[in-house]
């Protein structure tokens, strides 16, 4: 099915909440092959006092998501995901820019994930906005067995960037 896109529709950029979830599992689906379910994401938004998750609209409608986990000063992200129809477009890169940016305004100072060794479009992303490899956890996704690359950031400090840009 063809999807009419926006070339300059509104982005906008808010915490996710419980009615979201609907849409969510859409991208999530479309994602990952090991997608989680509708209690998963019940439970990081309602029991989970660690996890800010993040919804990407454009003209109000969800088409994207990226979650983290705030713990001391490092915030761990969870999934970060992009319509199908909108990838290659840098919306992934302006989701990720946001994470980063509310994780640094929480006062985190690093930043780090999991991504599948075979993933070389989420890496080549994670390398863009400056993640380094630190590492391999064997055997991590228990679908295929595949391993996951362990990658680590620095996060600019929130003030510093908005310094930077005036
Ligand atoms: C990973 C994902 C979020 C990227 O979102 P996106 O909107 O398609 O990516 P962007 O257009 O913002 O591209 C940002 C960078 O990602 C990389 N990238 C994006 N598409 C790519 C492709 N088809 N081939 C290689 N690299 C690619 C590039 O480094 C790109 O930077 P560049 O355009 O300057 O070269 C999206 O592909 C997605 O949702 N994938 C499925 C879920 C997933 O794998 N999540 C990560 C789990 S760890």
């Amino acid at each position: 099915m063809e999807q009419h896109i926006e070339e300059r529709g509104e982005l906008v950029f808010r915490m996710m909440r419980l009615e979201d979830i609907p849409d969510v599992l859409v991208i999530e689906e479309e994602s990952f092959t090991l997608p989680w379910t509708q209690e998963a994401f019940r439970n990081e938004l309602t029991n989970n006092h660690f996890a800010r998750y993040m919804i990407m609209e454009l003209d109000h409608q969800p088409i994207g998501y990226a979650g983290m986990w705030t713990i001391m000063d490092e915030a761990h992200i969870t999934n970060i995901a992009v319509r199908t129809a909108y990838r290659g477009r840098k919306l992934g890169e302006r989701l990720l820019d946001e994470l980063m940016r509310t994780a640094a305004y929480m006062g985190m100072v690093r930043m780090t994930l999991e991504v599948r060794v075979s993933n070389h479009v989420a890496q080549g992303l994670y390398e863009k906005k400056g993640f380094r490899p630190a590492g391999l956890r064997k055997g991590y996704y228990s679908d295929n067995n595949e391993d996951a690359m362990i990658m680590w950031a620095d996060l600019e400090p929130a003030g510093d960037r908005e310094e930077g840009r005036a």
